[in-house]
């Protein structure tokens, strides 16, 4: 039997539907509309595609988008006067440091730097405790969307269990704080874990973010399993996840299909942040 195929992009769609309404209210109430800053450092082709889909969509959810675009040779100084410039304009609300950053620059020190209430990346320590203590706070945008999946997808994930593959700070640690949140039993497994197989068998929810090309194969995956797949590999035969679609597709329940699946979700959960931080400074 064939899985369900989770159609990122519609949900996506409906999400962004929701944040303009939401835009407009805000607009309506301050007098302005909210602003999303995305700072790009350097000519990354793939950053450069995120950055522009990134201002595309913002401006499409009725926000104001402002793009900062420096060149790859930019200084931490130079890059810390434009975090502390931004953190200092009212008309911003979101604050986005494109990642990775050249090699030269410190990314922590960067974003640690700007106001925890305008990271709408959600990577400031003070919102990854603010996420680990259960306080609202602002949660980063991959594993928010595909929490959002999973949740549209399986209703309550109370008692479920729940695999995830990587332990990155953008994606496996929040995932895993998020899918405790919601009461499932969560599995944080990595490049380390023992009998991988074995582990992802056991699991009714799996959320692979680990990089590496159709790493997971279909008898990994328990049948009916729910499967979203948050890597973006690119190969000679084009965009593939860290799952091997064509196999666990027989096997899954649901899964989530490499384009168009996790990737459409995050920036819709960027806007949905931005709402969120316009929101609360206003408020
Ligand atoms: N690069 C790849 N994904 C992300 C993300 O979610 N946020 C930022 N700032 N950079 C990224």
């Amino acid at each position: 039997m064939s899985a369900t195929i989770i159609d990122g992009k519609a949900h996506a769609a409906r999400l962004r539907e929701r944040i303009a309404v939401q835009a407009a209210a805000f607009a309506g109430a301050a007098g302005r509309a909210a602003g999303l800053a995305v700072v790009l450092v350097g000519e990354d082709p793939a950053s450069a595609v995120y950055v522009r889909s990134k201002g595309k969509a913002t401006i499409a959810a009725g926000m104001e988008s402002f793009e900062h675009r420096l060149p790859a040779d930019t200084d931490q100084a130079a890059l810390i006067a434009l975090v502390d410039r931004l953190n200092a304009d009212p008309a911003v609300d979101g604050i986005l440091v494109q990642l990775p950053l050249p090699a030269h620059l410190d990314a922590d020190a960067i974003l640690t730097r700007i106001d925890s209430d305008k990271d709408v990346d959600g990577f400031h320590p003070v919102n990854v405790g603010r996420l680990m203590l259960g306080l609202p706070g602002l949660v980063p945008c991959t594993p928010y969307g595909c929490l959002l999946l999973l949740q549209d997808v399986l209703g309550d994930l109370t008692g479920l269990d729940a695999v995830v593959v990587g332990r990155s700070n953008i994606v496996g640690k929040p995932m895993a704080a998020l899918l405790t949140a919601a009461s499932a039993t969560v599995t944080i497994a990595h490049s380390r874990t023992r009998d991988l197989a074995a582990v992802v068998r056991r699991a009714d929810i799996v959320v692979a973010a680990v990089g590496r090309a159709q790493m997971i194969p279909g008898d990994w995956i328990k049948p009916g399993a729910t499967v979203i797949d948050v890597g973006i590999n690119r190969t000679d035969a084009g965009l593939v996840g860290d799952v091997d679609f064509a196999s666990a597709v027989e096997v899954a329940g649901a899964i989530t299909p490499v384009p168009g699946g996790v990737g459409p979700m995050t920036i819709a959960c960027l806007l949905r942040n931005t709402v969120v931080a316009a929101a609360r400074r206003e408020g």
